[in-house]
């Protein structure tokens, strides 16, 4: 079996949100990382880029850059899985969503591949107030439109889902085969979540609920393509209608510690500027 610290790991997605933090947690235990973004020749779009990219590695981090509930999330990794599985990349961590019932048949394609599987199912990242799409509305219109109405969310820090994936792979055969729920240590409604990002702030900041079909037609008028907008309006009406309303200890489980308050999260991201319009 490969050394722990022997190891090398392909990070895709590795200039986002969660694998930029996976580079950075698996370096710092030691591994060693390949990133895998388009700067460096990989595109999820075509198949011709995945072996340069795979070859002589021991493991994978996956996460696919649309949603990993899509269609086209399915189809790719199912067939990179194959892949990577028959030039020897056995080890595969894939980045899920909790309680995202479409996010079902990309996990099942995973594991028919016959890879060492583990799949790192997580709630709403902390993130998405911080960096993506949602920013800008905060820091320059001081107001964030979101379907979330008044559902309570837990949450994650994208730094600990980064903790669990380095864990997860260091720890041989323990979670091979198994899926980890991942969530924040606190339930706090979108309304509640800004204020928590005001109060770090100290600007005056609102949430404006809105409904999942407004909110489609919107990104729609952004330009994000028909078949993106429907599959993001079936998750928002779906994912957001309270079954997520509940802690997961899979942080605790796997990394021995309690996970990251938003609080932390909102204090460290407006010192660093991050809302300041
Ligand atoms: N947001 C949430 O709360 C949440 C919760 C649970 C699960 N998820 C899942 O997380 C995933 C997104 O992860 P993330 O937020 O870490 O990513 P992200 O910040 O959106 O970044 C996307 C990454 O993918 C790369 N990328 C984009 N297009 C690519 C292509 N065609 N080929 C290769 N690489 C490409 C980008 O790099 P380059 O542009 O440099 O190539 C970037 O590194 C989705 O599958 C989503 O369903 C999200």
């Amino acid at each position: 079996m490969t050394r722990k610290t022997d190891m090398t790991v392909v990070v895709t997605g590795a200039s986002g949100r969660t694998g930029s933090r996976v580079a950075r947690a698996a370096q710092a235990a030691g591994l060693t990382v390949r990133p895998a973004t388009r700067a460096q020749g990989f595109d999820w779009a075509d198949r011709s880029t995945w072996a340069q990219a795979l070859r002589g590695a021991d493991a994978a981090y996956l996460v696919h850059p649309g949603d990993v509930g899509s269609a086209a999330a399915t189809r790719a990794v199912g067939l990179l899985a194959h892949e990577a599985v028959s030039l020897g990349v056995r080890r595969l961590v894939l980045l899920s969503a909790r309680g995202e019932e479409q996010a079902r048949p990309t996990e099942e394609a995973l594991r028919e591949s016959a890879a060492d599987w583990t799949v790192v199912q997580a709630a709403w990242f902390m993130q998405n107030f911080s960096e993506g799409p949602l920013v800008e509305g905060l820091r320059l219109g001081g107001e964030l439109v979101f379907p979330g109405g008044e559902v309570r969310e837990p949450f994650i820090d994208v730094r600990d889902i980064a903790d669990v994936v380095v864990a997860v792979l260091l720890a041989g055969d323990r979670y091979v085969g198994k899926a980890v729920d991942v969530s924040g240590p606190r339930l706090l409604t979108f309304g509640e979540a800004v204020a928590e990002i005001a109060k770090a702030t100290g600007r005056e900041l609102t949430y404006k609920p809105v409904p999942p079909r407004a909110y489609g037609e919107y990104l729609a008028g952004l330009g994000v393509p028909d078949e993106e907008v429907e599959l993001l309006v079936e998750v928002f009406e779906t994912l957001l209608d309270g079954r997520n309303s509940h802690l997961s200890d899979g942080v605790q489980r796997v990394l021995g510690r309690e996970p990251r308050d938003f609080a932390d999260f909102a204090a460290q991201a407006a010192a660093a500027g991050t809302w300041r319009a």
